[in-house]
C-alpha cells in the first residue's frame, strides 16, 4: 500500500502555487455574488471594473445569428490545431492593411490559438526556461501573472518607472536598470512584455520609445513580445487631440536596432471585435520559424475551437461589413469616453485622458480614508465602492507604483455606466447606502486645475 501523500488533495507543487490569493479575483468575487440587475438586482454591484467592450454586442449577435451556418468543419478537429488557412489569410489581409508592417504579414507567420492569454503563455513557455525573468512596466495588466507564470513558471519582474512617461523615451531606462538588478539576483531576463495600446493606462507608446525597446532588446538578448490587442481601439478625442496615435511593432524596420526574429506581436478576438467568450487569440512573428513551430506544437493544448475559427471568418471575410464594424467601434467607444470623462470632469474626480482601449485610469489617492496612500487605505477605499454597488479595477490589481488608481471600464452601455459613475461619485461623497440612482454630487471638492484633463503620464 502506497503511502498517503502529505500534499494538501495529492496535487502537485506548482498546481498549490498557482491557488495562492490573487487581488484580481478576490473583488470580481463580490462583484459576481451580487451582480446589478435593474429589475431583479437594482441594489446589487454595477460593473464598469471588467476589460470588456459590449457596445458592438447587439450587432456581433444579428450578425452571427443571420450569417453564421454550422457546417462539419465545426465538428471536425479542422485544419488541426493551430487554426484554419482561411482565417490566418483574412488575418493577414487585415493586419496587412491596419498594422502597416515593414515587410507584409503572411498567413504563415500567424499561429492561432483561444485567446491572447494563451498565446503569451506559449511564448513563455517557448521563450524562457523556468524561472527566467519577463519585464513589464508598472502598472501592468494583472492576468499577465497567470499568462506568464501560472504553466511555464517564468518569473514576471514588474518594472517600477519612478515618474517617468511610460510611453516615451525616458522609461527604457527604467527597463535597463530592472535587467541589471535581476541579475544580481541571479535571474536571467529573457523578454520584454509591451503591452501596446496600453492596459490599464488606455494610452499608445511613441515609436521613438518602441525603438528604444527594440534596441534594449537586442543589447540584452531579450525577446520583445508586443500585446497588441487593443490595436484596433484606438479613437479620437475632443478633449486632446495630440494623443499618440498606436504604432505596431510590426511597422518599424528593425534594420540597426534588433534581430527581427526576437520580435513578436499578440492580438486575438476578445477587445477589438468584443467577444471575450469566444476565445481566439494570434500570434505574428515574422522572422522565427522555429519559435513559431514550437509554440504550435503546444497549441493543441489551447487549440482554438473551429467553431469560433468560422465565427471570426465571417467578420473578417466580408470587407465591408468588416471596415464599418471597425469604424463603428472606435465611434462609440470615443462618445463612451466623452461621456465619462464629462462626467468625471464635472464631478471633480482626476484622470490620465485616454484614446485606446477600453478605460479610463482615475486618481483617487485624495479620496483614500487616510493620508499614508498604503495599501490597507485602498482596500478600505475599494471596500466603499463595493458596499456602494459598484465595482472598479483596483491599482492593486495592477501592481500600481503608488496605490488609489482605479480603471474605469467605459465600453458599456451608457446606462451602466452612468449609474456606475454616479456611484462612485456618492462613494466618495461620503455616501455609503441609500438611493443609489439620484442624487450625485455635483463637485468633490476638488480645486479647479487639479483636474488632470492635459496630464501625459
Ligand atoms: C492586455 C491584455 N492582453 C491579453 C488579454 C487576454 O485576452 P484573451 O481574452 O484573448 O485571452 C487581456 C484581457 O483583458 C488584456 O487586457
Amino acid at each position: 500500500m502506497t503511502e498517503p501523500n502529505s500534499h494538501e488533495g495529492n496535487v502537485s507543487q506548482r498546481g498549490l502555487d498557482n491557488l495562492k490569493p490573487n487581488p484580481l479575483f478576490k473583488n470580481a468575487m463580490r462583484l459576481m455574488a451580487n451582480p446589478y440587475h435593474e429589475v431583479d438586482n437594482p441594489t446589487g454591484i454595477v460593473n464598469i471594473g471588467v476589460a470588456e467592450n459590449t457596445l458592438m454586442h447587439a450587432d456581433l449577435v444579428e450578425r452571427f445569428n443571420k450569417c453564421f451556418n454550422i457546417t462539419s468543419f465545426a465538428l471536425t478537429y479542422g485544419a488541426g490545431f493551430g487554426g484554419s488557412p482561411q482565417l490566418k489569410e483574412a488575418l493577414a489581409t487585415m493586419y496587412n492593411e491596419r498594422f502597416h508592417p515593414i515587410a507584409p504579414i503572411k498567413k504563415e507567420h500567424i499561429l492561432l490559438m483561444s485567446g491572447a492569454s494563451a498565446i503569451i503563455d506559449a511564448l513563455a513557455y517557448n521563450t524562457c526556461e523556468e524561472g527566467d525573468g519577463v519585464l513589464v512596466g508598472q502598472p501592468l495588466y494583472g492576468g499577465f501573472f497567470f499568462d506568464l507564470q501560472n504553466r511555464s513558471r517564468t518569473k514576471l519582474l514588474p518594472v517600477p518607472l519612478h515618474g517617468a512617461d511610460p510611453f516615451g523615451t525616458a522609461a527604457v531606462a527604467q527597463y535597463e536598470a530592472a535587467i541589471l538588478d535581476a541579475r544580481k539576483q541571479g535571474i536571467k531576463v529573457r523578454v520584454l512584455l509591451l503591452c501596446n495600446p496600453h492596459n490599464p493606462l488606455g494610452q499608445c507608446y511613441t515609436r521613438e520609445a518602441l525603438k528604444g525597446y527594440m534596441k534594449l532588446c537586442q543589447q540584452y538578448d531579450l525577446h520583445l513580445i508586443s500585446d497588441e490587442i487593443y490595436a484596433l481601439s484606438v479613437f479620437p478625442t475632443k478633449e486632446n487631440p495630440n494623443m499618440t496615435p498606436f504604432t505596431s511593432v510590426l511597422s518599424i524596420d528593425p534594420k540597426g536596432l534588433i534581430s527581427p526574429c526576437r520580435m513578436h506581436a499578440v492580438h486575438g478576438m476578445s477587445k477589438d471585435f468584443g467577444a471575450n467568450g469566444l476565445r481566439a487569440g494570434a500570434l505574428i512573428t515574422q522572422h522565427n520559424e522555429t519559435l513559431l513551430k514550437s509554440c504550435t506544437m503546444i497549441s493543441m493544448f489551447p487549440g482554438i475551437s473551429s467553431a469560433a475559427d468560422l465565427l471570426w471568418r465571417s467578420v473578417l471575410e466580408d470587407k465591408e461589413y468588416l471596415n464599418s464594424f471597425i469604424e463603428a467601434n472606435k465611434e462609440r467607444l470615443a462618445a463612451s469616453y466623452e461621456k465619462c470623462a464629462k462626467f468625471l470632469r464635472q464631478t471633480g474626480i482626476p484622470y490620465k485622458p485616454s484614446n485606446a482601449g477600453h478605460f479610463v485610469w482615475v486618481d483617487l489617492r485624495r479620496f483614500m480614508p487616510t493620508a499614508n496612500n498604503s495599501l490597507e487605505a485602498e482596500r478600505k477605499l475599494t471596500d466603499k465602492l463595493l458596499n456602494t454597488g459598484v465595482y472598479m479595477a483596483t491599482g492593486e490589481s495592477f501592481y500600481t507604483e503608488e496605490y488609489g488608481w482605479y480603471r474605469v471600464t467605459f465600453s458599456v452601455d451608457e446606462k451602466t455606466m452612468m449609474l456606475g459613475l454616479k456611484r462612485l461619485a456618492q462613494a466618495l461623497s461620503g455616501e455609503e447606502h441609500g438611493d443609489h440612482d439620484e442624487t450625485i454630487p455635483n463637485s468633490l471638492g476638488v480645486q479647479k486645475g487639479e483636474v488632470s484633463l492635459a496630464t501625459k503620464n
